[in-house]
């Protein structure tokens, strides 16, 4: 079986996993993950047998409460995505909009799983209030109950009792990370998180991130970021400073789907981070990355079959 992935999420790094997992060290006693989204690294990392312990955090508390469902009631969580699923079908727009509804009065984070699941390319979107308002796609009905159970079962079979959930600011992380771990940070792309006040909509401030990673540098943490990128000419977010003595390398993201619909060839290119004391651990050097050479790493892997 492959990599199981139950939650479509616009910025998961699924595609970028196999890259980014070259460049950590042969074992690792814990991976961190302060941005976790979906978690796609870990996952990865669980199923190429890294390491068997996973610190998993997100600002949304919905998100963080979906990881914990999938990992630790598989089965629950399965069976209610089924019965939503099957509920759509008489009208299956006025049902996503009252789910919806629902979710924004509950936070529920087994209704977050069908909305993820069928709304437009994944993207999450909240309004100034909070309340996620993002449309739902009205040419796709969501993954079928059985594909979403077999993704559930898989993730929960990787994880289950290996990994620590929690829903904190990342900063408020630093004093539980150790100098064993390997810390991976997938902050939201800087210009396009708007509030940073917002819990819902949280982004983070470019000095307090420089911040964060000299403190991670002082406790000598080795760390991969994903951070800044570029498409076509553009650049989009800050490069992170000399003084943190990171190497950086370009990673081939794919063509932009801004880029795609205006007929143009724009390739996306996303910076990715590796800091001075993991450069110390791995054996192999740092290079940039075409799009085709992790889509071949991802072939190369191994299937397992869940229990
Ligand atoms: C780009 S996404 C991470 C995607 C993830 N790598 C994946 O593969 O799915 C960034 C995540 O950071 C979370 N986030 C935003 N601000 C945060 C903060 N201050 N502390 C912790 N998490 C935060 C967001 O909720 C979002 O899920």
């Amino acid at each position: 079986m492959k990599i199981p992935h139950p939650i479509q999420y616009q910025g998961s790094k699924r595609n970028l996993a196999p890259v980014i997992l070259k460049y950590f060290p042969g074992k690792v006693v814990r991976l961190v993950e302060p941005f976790a989204g979906t978690s796609a690294v870990s996952v990865a990392c669980a199923f190429a047998g890294i390491t068997k312990n996973f610190w998993l955090n997100d600002y949304n508390a919905s998100l963080s409460g979906l990881l914990e469902l999938i990992i630790n009631k598989p089965e629950e969580l399965s069976d209610y995505y089924e019965k939503l699923w099957h509920q759509q079908h008489s009208d299956s727009i006025a049902h996503y909009y009252k789910i919806r509804q629902e979710f924004n009065e509950t936070d529920d984070p087994g209704l977050f799983l069908y909305l993820l699941s069928r709304c437009v390319k994944g993207s999450v979107r909240y309004n100034s209030e909070g309340n996620f308002n993002q449309s739902p796609d009205k040419r796709r009905k969501g993954a079928r109950p059985e594909n979403m159970e077999k993704n559930i079962r898989g993730v929960s079979f990787l994880l289950k009792g290996k990994t620590i959930i929690s829903s904190l600011d990342y900063k408020e992380m630093i004093s539980g990370i150790k100098n064993t771990d390997l810390v991976y940070m997938d902050p939201p792309y800087q210009g396009v998180c708007r509030d940073k006040d917002s819990r819902y909509l949280a982004g983070i401030d470019y000095d307090e991130f420089i911040s964060f990673l000299s403190k991670l540098n002082k406790k000598r943490v080795p760390y991969l970021i994903s951070y800044d990128g570029k498409c076509g000419n553009r650049t989009y977010g800050n490069y992170l400073p000399d003084r943190l003595k990171l190497k950086r390398i370009e990673l081939e993201a794919g063509r932009s789907s801004q880029a795609t619909l205006l007929g143009k060839k724009d390739i996306t290119y996303e910076s990715l981070y590796l800091s001075e004391k993991l450069l110390n651990l791995i054996k192999i050097e740092p290079k940039n990355y075409k799009k085709q050479q992790y889509e071949q790493l991802a072939i190369m892997e191994k299937t397992i079959t869940y229990a």
